[in-house]
This record gives C-alpha cells, structure tokens and sequence, in this order.
C-alpha cells in the first residue's frame, strides 16, 4: 500500500461518493472509512466496493479522541479526508448541541489525532477539510431580470475565497468554527490542511430529510410537497459526483494552506426546481402533465432562512482545471430515474431498515 487515507463520514452522502471514487481510481491506496453511523450514515450505499481489498470500515465516533488516536497509528494514516458531520439545517435549528458537538468538537478531536500521530513531520501529509458555502451567509436576491454577462441571475454578489464568514444556522455556525480551526492548524502549527467550500449537492444516496430526494419520493408517493415561505429562496446546485472528482482534484493538487470554492454556476429558486421534479417524476412514472402540481403546499419558511446562494468557483476552475461536468436538467434526470429505480433504498431508509445491514455485515462490534 502507498499510503492510507482516513476518510470520515463515508457512509453518508457524499462520503460514499468519495469513498467509491478513491477506492477504484486509486487501488494502491488503502482507504479507511470512519464513520459514526447516524441515522444520516447507511452503509448500504457502499455495497458495491465493500469486498474491495484496499478498503476498510471502521465504526467510530469523530470525537473520541482515544479512538481517532488509535485509527491513526493502527493504520498509519498520512490523509485525511474529513467528511464526517450533522449536515441538515432544520435539525440543526432543532437540536444545535450535537451540531457543536460532532462539527467542532469532532473537527478538533481529529486535528488533535493528526497532529499527535504526524508529530511535526508534515512531508506527504494532509488534512483536507470539507465544507459548505453556507459559512458566507446569505446574498441579497434580485429580480431575474438577466443582468449582464458574468452576474448571477438572482443577483449580483457570489460568495468568493475572501468574502467573511457570516454563518445564519446553527448548522453553518458549527461548520463556520470548524474551518476556523482547520485553518489555525495550519497558521499556529504548520500542518498542511485544505479547506473547501462548496454549494448544495444533489444525486444517488441522498438522505430524505433534504429538498430534492424528499419532494422526488413524496412525488413518487403522491404526497404534500412542504414548500418553505414562497418558494422563491436561492440554492447553487451541483451533482455530487462532480463534488466528489473536485475533492479528487484538491486532495492531490490543491495547495496546502489555502481555500477552494466549489460550485457549477447553477442557481435555481426552490420552487422551479420543485415544478421541473414533478414534471420529471410524472412523466418518468407514465402519469398524465400536471398531475402532481396540486401536491405543492406552501408552509411557514424555515427560521432564518438564507435568501440566496451563490458561488464563485473561478479559483478553482483557474487554478486546477475542475468544471463540473452536467448541465442541471441532465443530473436532474439522472437522479430522479436513480431514485425511481432504486425505490427499495428509499423505501429501506424511509422505515429505518438499512440500520439493520451493519450488523448483518460486521456482525455486533
Ligand atoms: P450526510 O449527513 O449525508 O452524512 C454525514 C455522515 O457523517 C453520515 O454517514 C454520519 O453517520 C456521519 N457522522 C455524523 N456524525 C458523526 C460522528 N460524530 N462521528 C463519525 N461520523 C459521523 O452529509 P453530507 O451531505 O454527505 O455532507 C458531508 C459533508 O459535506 C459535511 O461535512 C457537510 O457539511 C459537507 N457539505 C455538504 C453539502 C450538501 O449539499 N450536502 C454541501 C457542502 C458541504
Ligand atoms: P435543504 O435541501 O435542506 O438544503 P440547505 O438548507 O442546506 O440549502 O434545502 C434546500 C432549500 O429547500 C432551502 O432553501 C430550504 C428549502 N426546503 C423546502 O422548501 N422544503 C423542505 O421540505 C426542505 C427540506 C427544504
């Protein structure tokens, strides 16, 4: 093996895009999968690169710092991929304990475990840390009235590398100090660490709590769809295995030290993403236009709901040479046929099934 990376938070929904990308592109790798298994972690999204020789799963707690201590030298781990976290803003506004808990605290445990088990000897080391583009706050919305080239169509500002944090949720403030502490590892003690920011994500193995794959099952199961407020808040979208080959790209050749937004230049107001899934979803399932449209139900918004998102990801594409590779109607499509193919996933998720499959595969550890 040519080295191990430590790749937290494998289990959920972008982890295990990450995790299947490394463990077939780079067989000289060994990859260890920390993950806690929450509600939010399913190793049933991993079932096609579980039996792989260079890859291994690991149940465990990002704040246990004995455990994450232990993981280290055990595996002599020289990379971190640090996905690991409580990820959905309406439980954060819920119950931000375990917010602060698993994002900081978690964050610090692992950094803590690095710094220990790396000792000072930073040569072919990293920690690359994954964030959101939620820590920027949230950008004024204007009337898509089709400003010039090179603006946003609901606004003019986009979230840069430079822009102050100004986190709303306690979900972005949680994830915000994380980044802060990722980044004073590098200035007080020199490690080489990578923070990444980037905009919502959508595609297979999303959990159901989330607008996309939630409105595609309850279309599919011709159920209320909670429209937040209006409808009119602002989201950049991008396909999660876009993300994935960004992290690929930065893990490898990203500058230690540095920030790299990630995002496609795809801004969507929730509710036309919410009327182009029921047109997708309807004619997918046969059924006649329009026969979903009176399952749209407006409720009361989302305490401090963020307005708009938006992301510039110039330094990325400049710098490394990422873009993202679907147009958004195309990843729409290929994520809605997914979930209509893989309904038995939903349906595992939606009962609390997949919890049972850690068990059948590592028995009661
Ligand atoms: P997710 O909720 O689908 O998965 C999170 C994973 O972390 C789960 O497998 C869960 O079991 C695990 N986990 C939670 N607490 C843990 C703990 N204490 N110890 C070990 N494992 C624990 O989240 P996601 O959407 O895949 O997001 C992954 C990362 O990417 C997060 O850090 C998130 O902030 C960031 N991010 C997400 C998005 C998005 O749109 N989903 C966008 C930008 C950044
Ligand atoms: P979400 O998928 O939770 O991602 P985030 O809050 O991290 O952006 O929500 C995306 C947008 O959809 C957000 O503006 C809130 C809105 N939304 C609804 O209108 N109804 C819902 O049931 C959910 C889950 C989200």
């Amino acid at each position: 093996m040519k080295r191990t990376i430590l790749i937290t938070g494998g289990a959920g929904f972008i982890g295990s895009h990450v995790v299947r990308l490394f463990v077939r592109k780079y067989p000289d790798y060994r990859i260890v999968n920390l993950d806690k298994l929450t509600y939010a972690g399913n190793l049933e999204n991993l079932r096609d690169i579980e039996c792989e020789p260079n890859y291994r799963f690991e149940r465990g707690d990002v704040c246990d710092f004995e455990r994450m201590r232990s993981l280290f030298r055990a595996y002599d781990v020289t990379g971190v991929i640090h996905l690991a976290a409580e990820s959905h803003v309406d439980r954060s506004i819920r119950d931000p304990f375990t917010f602060a808990r698993t994002n900081v605290m978690g964050t610090l445990a692992l950094l803590e475990a690095a710094r220990e088990y790396w000792d000072g000897k930073w040569e072919g080391r990293l920690f690359y840390h994954i964030s959101t583009d939620e820590v920027y706050g949230a950008l004024a919305l204007t009337d898509p009235a089709g400003g010039p080239q090179g603006r946003g169509p609901y606004g003019e500002e986009f979230f840069t590398e430079r822009m102050r944090y100004d986190p709303h949720s306690p979900y972005s403030a949680s994830k915000a100090s994380s980044d802060h502490f990722v980044r004073a590892y590098h200035d007080t003690y020199g490690m080489p660490t990578l923070v990444t920011n980037c905009s919502n994500n959508y595609g297979p193995y999303q959990f159901p709590e989330k607008l996309i794959p939630l409105f595609i099952n309850n279309i599919r199961k011709c159920r209320p769809l909670p429209v937040y407020g209006r409808g009119e808040n602002v989201r950049d979208w991008l396909y999660v295995e876009d993300h994935a080959r960004a992290i690929d790209v930065i893990f490898h050749r990203g500058r230690a030290g540095e920030t790299y937004n990630i995002g496609g230049f795809n801004e969507w107001r929730n509710i036309d993403i919410v009327r182009l899934l029921i047109r997708t979803v309807d004619r997918m399932l046969g059924r006649p236009e329009g026969a979903s449209d009176g399952l749209i139900t407006y409720v009361a918004d989302r305490k401090g709901h963020d307005l708009r998102y938006a992301i510039d990801s110039r330094k990325l594409q400049r710098e490394l040479g990422w873009e993202p590779s679907l147009q958004f109607e195309e990843g729409i499509e290929r994520t809605v046929r997914w979930y209509l193919e893989n309904g038995e996933w939903m349906d595992r998720v939606t009962s609390g099934a997949y919890a049972d499959y850690y068990k059948t595969m590592y028995g009661a550890r």
